[in-house]
């Protein structure tokens, strides 16, 4: 087969789920993923200041540190002062989008939330306010975008019923998870899947449904990263994922989405020392740093071996900058909206 964009996006099921399980074509998918990140983002890569303020959450999937079953973890929220001071340094390190995630703490309301968003949409009006705090009604979101908040961060996580039941309780269904996530597209937010890379049980197939839902849902950001063992959760024996297919998934996905907004996730640093750049190389385009104060950086725990939790945003921008360098590239301060075509 000629590796070109015509020819694997035409490719059947079958024949997609060979290309994701091959390490044949690897040289020739990077080619042809880094010439089309180029055709559309040059060499930019965009930066987002990433806010964790909140690691309370009420949920309890079988993956994820932050369960609400795990009891030895310290539990915080950030206040709106701490958040806006976040803002502030990141601003003057050339962020111009700050994403406030969190889990699902009901102990911020709506209001709440429409509350720091605006705070901070006044402070910094020439920044986006991307949201990433879980499943909510069409009626939230609505609010949300009224406040301010253009873009939203929603991983469908896997876009198979059966595996979906197997990393989630009972209370969480793919079948909501994927009505929010259309309603935030009809609602006009700039919208974010993506899933975990070599969870637990899942299957090629399963990476090949990932790929049809994307294709379905067409999001304008899409975030994957290798499954990481978080000591505190069931999955805890299980393996991580593989930085191979992963990087082989970011070129796929560039291919597939030529014009997505794609990260090189902390996950993906974390497996590996140089993962994100290899990431970028792959094919993604966006870094997402944190900005969360030092002090509860350790509290966010997805997973195990965060990198990054010791740094000062300072220290991580500027080490982030060298790392961008030294595979070509290069961080940019600006809004960094997707483009939806190449010109
Ligand atoms: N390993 C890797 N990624 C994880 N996430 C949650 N737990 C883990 C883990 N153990 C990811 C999920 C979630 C995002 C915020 O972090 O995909 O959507
Ligand atoms: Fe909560 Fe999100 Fe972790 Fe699930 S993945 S337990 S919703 S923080
Ligand atoms: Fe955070 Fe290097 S990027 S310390």
């Amino acid at each position: 087969m000629t590796i070109n964009r015509t020819n694997i996006t035409a490719l059947s099921d079958k024949e997609l789920k060979d290309l994701i399980t091959s390490d044949k074509y690897d040289s020739r998918l990077f080619a042809l993923s880094d010439s089309l990140r180029r055709e559309y983002y040059g060499t930019e890569v965009f930066i987002r200041g990433l806010i964790e303020f909140t690691n309370i959450c009420k949920n309890n999937c079988l993956y994820c540190g932050l369960r609400c079953d795990n009891t030895s973890l310290s539990r915080y929220r950030l206040s709106q002062n701490d958040i806006l001071s976040a803002c502030d340094e990141g601003y003057a390190l050339g962020f111009r989008t700050f994403v406030l995630q969190g889990g699902e703490d009901t102990f911020c309301t709506d209001e709440y939330i429409c509350r720091i968003v605006y705070a901070i949409k006044t402070r910094f009006p020439d920044c986006a306010v991307t949201l990433s705090i879980g499943e909510k009604s069409r009626k939230s979101y609505a609010a949300y975008l009224s406040a301010g908040a253009t873009r939203y961060l929603l991983r469908h996580e896997t876009a198979d019923y059966a595996h979906y039941s197997r990393l989630h309780p009972a209370s969480l269904s793919l079948e909501n998870r994927k009505k929010c996530l259309f309603n935030l597209k009809e609602l006009g937010f700039q919208t974010g899947a993506g899933f975990m890379v070599g969870s637990p049980y899942q299957t090629s197939e399963n990476i090949v449904s990932d790929f049809r839902f994307l294709q379905e849902l067409s999001p304008d950001m899409i975030g994957i990263g290798p499954f990481i063992p978080h000591s505190e959760t069931p999955f805890a024996a299980f393996p991580q994922g593989s930085l191979s297919l992963t990087l082989r998934l970011l070129a796929l996905l560039r291919i597939f989405f030529p014009y997505a907004l794609i990260p090189a996730t902390t996950a993906l640093g974390t497996i590996h020392p140089e993962g994100r750049e290899m990431g970028l190389r792959a094919g993604a385009n966006v870094l997402m740093p944190n900005l969360s104060p030092p002090s509860v950086r350790r509290l966010y725990s997805l997973y195990d071996n965060k990198i990054c939790t010791g740094e000062e945003a300072a220290e991580c921008i500027a080490c982030l900058k060298s790392r961008v360098d030294s595979v070509g590239y290069k961080i940019v301060a600006n809004i960094g909206d997707v483009r939806r075509h190449n010109n």
